[in-house]
C-alpha cells in the first residue's frame, strides 16, 4: 500500500444513511476516481492538486479533493452522488461543495454541508484539520429526497495533507493555529 493512503478527506458521510443503503437488498455504494472506502464506513477522497477555484480567492483556506461516490438502491429510484468535494473556509466556518449530480459539467457546484473547521498542530510534516458540527446545507436537501431537513447533522470530517503539498492545494493562507 502506498504511504499516501492516509492523505485526503476522510468522511463517514452519514452513518444512518449508509446503514439504510446497506439494508436494501439492492443497495450499492460505488467508490471510484479517487474515492475509496476505509474501515467499512469512511469515505476517503484523494487530494486534487489541479483544481482551481477563482471565487475562493478571498477565502482563508481552499482545499480540493477528487473522487466519486454513487449510492443506489430501491431498484433504481434511489441515486445519490457525492463527487469531487471542495472545501472553502472563511473565518472558522467552512463549506463543502460537490459537483451538481444532475449537471456535473456545467453550472455552479452544489453546497452540501457547512461546518466548523479547525487545524490541529502536528510535529511532523503533516497538516490536519477537523470538521465538526457538520450540518446539511439547504441547497442539498433535494439530494436526499428531502428526507433530511436543512441543518441535519452529518458525521465529522478529518483532513490529512502533507505540509509540503498543502500549500499547493490552497490559493490562500494555510495557517496552523
Ligand atoms: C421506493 C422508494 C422508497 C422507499 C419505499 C423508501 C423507504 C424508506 C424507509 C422505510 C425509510 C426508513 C428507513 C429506516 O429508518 O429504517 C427511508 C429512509 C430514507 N430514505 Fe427512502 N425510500 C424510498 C426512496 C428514497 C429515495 C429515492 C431517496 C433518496 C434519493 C431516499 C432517501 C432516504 C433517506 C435519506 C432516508 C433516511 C435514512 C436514515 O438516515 O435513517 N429514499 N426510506
Amino acid at each position: 500500500m502506498s504511504e499516501n493512503w492516509l492523505l485526503g478527506l476522510h468522511w463517514g458521510i452519514k452513518k444512518s444513511f449508509l446503514d439504510y443503503v446497506a439494508r436494501m437488498p439492492d443497495g450499492r455504494g460505488i467508490f471510484r476516481d479517487g474515492a475509496t472506502l476505509a474501515d467499512g464506513s469512511i469515505a476517503v477522497f484523494e487530494p486534487d492538486v489541479e483544481a482551481e477555484h477563482p471565487e475562493a480567492a478571498d477565502a482563508d483556506l481552499f482545499l480540493a479533493f477528487h473522487g466519486d461516490i454513487h449510492f443506489s438502491g430501491h431498484f433504481g429510484m434511489l441515486n445519490v452522488r457525492i463527487a469531487d468535494p471542495w472545501i472553502t473556509m472563511r473565518g472558522s466556518q467552512a463549506e463543502m461543495t460537490v459537483l451538481d449530480p444532475y449537471h456535473p459539467d456545467e453550472g455552479p457546484r452544489l453546497p452540501l454541508v457547512r461546518f466548523t473547521l479547525e487545524s490541529r498542530k502536528t510535529e511532523d510534516d503533516m497538516r490536519i484539520w477537523l470538521g465538526t458540527e457538520v450540518l446539511l446545507a439547504q441547497e442539498a436537501t433535494g439530494l436526499f429526497n428531502d428526507v433530511y431537513r436543512v441543518g441535519e447533522q452529518f458525521e465529522s470530517i478529518a483532513i490529512l495533507l502533507r505540509a509540503t503539498n498543502a500549500t499547493a492545494y490552497g490559493n490562500a493562507k494555510i495557517g496552523i493555529s
